[in-house]
């Protein structure tokens, strides 16, 4: 129980690696806020860390939106008093030639990945603040240490993402917040299913 009675955010956590590290936390006792667009996803996430016996909550939120995160760190802070973990890990791919890349993806990425860890890191920091701790952990890639063929948007919103961690690092050292950044490779999720 390494983490017992720790509250923590798990953006994305409907699905995939976040529903994975939701698990993982409850499972070492930690109380998880569950954020996720997807509703149905995020409640069924939320019925099975309730039975793994962790208290829960989930919070539909889109990260790209600020009024959504602002309120998932105020109905957190609410329900629980606190924020120990933030885990920006909410994502989503696009795969095309630059040369053909719809705008419009590329705007959602941009604005889901490097854009939502940014708000939700960016509210939740007065409360790690005021509490001297805090650990928040970015789910960048591989892809935001490499390019890609035809990932434009992907491998720029994930360097995007390693660039803010190592600057929020720099700025919260005093503060006793860490900030770290985790870059998989591939990982059979939904989000890879759909590439393949
Ligand atoms: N699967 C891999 O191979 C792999 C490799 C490296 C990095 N990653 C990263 O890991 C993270 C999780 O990916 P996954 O593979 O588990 O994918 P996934 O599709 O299984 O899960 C992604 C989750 O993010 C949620 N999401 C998407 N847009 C959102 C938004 N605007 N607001 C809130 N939630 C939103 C989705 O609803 C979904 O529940 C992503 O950041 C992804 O880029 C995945």
């Amino acid at each position: 129980m390494k983490f017992n009675g720790k509250v923590s955010i798990v953006t994305g956590a409907a699905s995939g690696i976040g529903f994975a590290i939701a698990q993982a936390l409850a499972k070492e006792g930690a109380n998880i806020v569950i954020a996720d667009i997807d509703e149905k996803g995020g409640k069924k996430a939320f019925k099975t860390i309730l039975k793994i016996g962790s208290d829960s909550l989930f919070v539909k939120t889109d990260v790209s939106n600020r009024v959504d995160c602002k309120k998932l760190i105020d109905k957190t802070v609410k329900s629980f008093g606190r924020i120990d973990i933030l885990v920006n890990n909410a994502g989503l791919q696009h795969v095309a030639p630059i040369t053909d890349f719809q705008e419009d993806k590329w705007n959602l990425l941009i604005n889901v990945m490097p854009t939502g860890t940014f708000l939700c890191t960016k509210y939740a920091l007065p409360y790690m603040i005021k509490q001297k701790s805090g650990r928040i952990i970015n789910i960048s890639s591989v892809n935001g240490l490499i390019g890609m063929k035809f990932k434009s948007a992907y491998v720029s919103a994930k360097h995007g993402v390693i660039g803010f961690t190592k600057t929020l690092a720099l700025e919260m050292a005093e503060h006793n917040i860490t900030a770290n950044a985790i870059c998989p490779t591939f990982v059979r999720t939904p989000l890879v299913d759909k590439q393949i």
